[in-house]
């Protein structure tokens, strides 16, 4: 649907409305769209980048090279349509509620809770995750083993499960849900835990068993559980901010890796991609920080989950014409990982490149500090979709995604030693 039209109709809308508080204390996003905008040149994209920083009006979803997803608050459609024109700009309606969506998706995960078991029909807290969490350890004692990442701001435990079934294995890292409101990503991760304890499948027996691996299912805790108790869409941690009312960083731009250099991050506390009061602010960055140091002499992969855009990013973030040294390789092995997706009957097709290249300037995330420590293969993984229904990605995309993980991640790890990464890591 074109914006015109959709525009007429919301035309008289008038006064700005912001997202409001329900009975049941969620914020709710009634009428709220998200529109796709293509723009060419650099000052379309930042006329749109300022049209963002209007915290309440405007959110930033997602974007690709030459496309921003945005959410608009049905009181300033037509300050909107206005800004585009002068931008000389069109625009296309992604979703054109973003509260019905939502509301489905609730229904689903209520629908499927009436179903004790935790079978990947419906999105789980993070108590339920844990609880999960503490079944699968008890029930495979001698193969799992718990590590603790840390303590987030408001006191909670991040978890990680250890997998190994013999020592000296190359060990693969895998974070999720670094950003809250990023569900598929802990969804995936808990499925592949499943997968790769249960599954009798040769090729997939192999391949778990030859590696180690440590998986965080959930890293920003509080900022997840936020997004389930209050708003759908939060994405960043939950510590306040010295000097704005608004709360959170985002953590994956908080790491102290050129921090907040090349305009990879804003330093407006209210953003959604603000760096932080400075390097490494936020617990949870510190604690995956720590983790990461300690884990670097037995880890030959990292993977970073996240959604949505369905592309493999290699560092670097801080620029769009630097490549790390091992470019090719990681171009080589990004593409093992799509070309294994596309060979299942779902027509996903992901793209691949590094950050600064295929999106845009981002500093102070995971794979850059990962990159920085030794850990030549590393990534973060987008899923689905390409921007249907972006981050409210309807429950019955979390097996068919988790299927494409798996594909993925075998083909991925099966190049990756091919190209010589899997050496023991000890004495280089
Ligand atoms: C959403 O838009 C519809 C159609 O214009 C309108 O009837 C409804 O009252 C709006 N809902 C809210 C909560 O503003
Ligand atoms: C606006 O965009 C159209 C189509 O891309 C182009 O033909 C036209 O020259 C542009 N006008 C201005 C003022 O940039
Ligand atoms: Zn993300």
């Amino acid at each position: 649907m074109l914006l015109k039209g959709f525009l007429v109709a919301f035309a008289l809308v008038g006064l700005v409305q912001a997202a409001s508080l329900s009975q049941d204390e969620r914020i709710r996003y009634d009428n709220f769209s998200v529109f796709k905008v293509r723009y060419e040149t650099q000052e379309q994209r930042s006329r749109l980048r300022s049209l963002v920083e209007e915290q309440n009006n405007f959110k930033h979803w997602g974007a690709i090279k030459d496309e921003l997803h945005l959410m608009v608050s049905p009181g300033v459609l037509s300050q909107f349509k206005t800004e585009l024109q002068r931008a000389n700009l069109s625009a296309e309606v992604m979703i054109s509620n973003v509260q019905e969506l939502i509301d489905s998706e609730k229904e689903a995960d209520s629908r499927a809770s009436a179903d004790e078991s935790f079978g990947w029909k419906k999105y789980s807290t993070l108590a339920e995750i844990y609880a999960w969490l503490d079944g699968i350890l008890a029930a495979y004692p001698t193969v799992t083993e718990e590590f603790i990442v840390g303590q987030s701001y408001e006191g909670r435990t991040i978890r990680g499960i250890k997998i190994s079934y013999k020592s000296g294995n190359p060990g693969v890292l895998i974070e999720s849900n670094i950003h809250a409101n990023e569900w598929i990503a802990s969804a995936t991760a808990t499925w592949l835990i499943n997968e790769f304890l249960t599954s009798d499948d040769v090729l997939v027996r192999q391949m778990v068993e030859t590696h180690d691996w440590y998986i965080v299912p959930v890293l920003n805790v509080d900022g997840f559980v936020y997004s389930h108790e209050k708003d759908r869409m939060w994405r960043k941690t939950r510590q306040p901010s010295a000097d704005s009312s608004c709360i959170g960083v985002d953590p994956n731009r908080n790491f102290d890796v050129r921090w907040m250099e090349s305009d990879g991050a804003s330093s407006n506390p209210c953003d959604w991609n603000y760096g932080g009061p400075h390097a490494l602010s936020e617990p949870e960055v510190q604690a995956m920080t720590d983790l990461v140091i300690s884990l670097k002499d037995k880890i030959n992969v990292m993977l970073a989950f996240h959604s949505y855009s369905q592309v493999l990013l290699s560092p670097y973030g801080h620029s769009s014409v630097e490549f790390p040294p091992n470019y090719d390789d990681l171009m080589a092995v990004a593409k093992a990982y799509a070309d294994a997706v596309a060979k299942l009957p779902y027509d996903t097709v992901f793209q691949y490149g590094s950050v600064g290249g295929l999106l845009y300037p981002a500093t102070g995330a995971t794979i850059d500090l990962t990159y920085q420590e030794g850990i030549e293969i590393t990534y973060t993984v987008e899923f689905r979709d390409t921007g249907h229904y972006g981050f409210i990605l309807p429950p019955a995309h979390i097996i068919p995604n988790s299927e494409e993980a798996l594909a993925g991640i075998m083909a991925l790890l099966e190049k990756t030693e091919e190209l010589g990464y899997m050496k023991s890591k000890k004495k280089l």
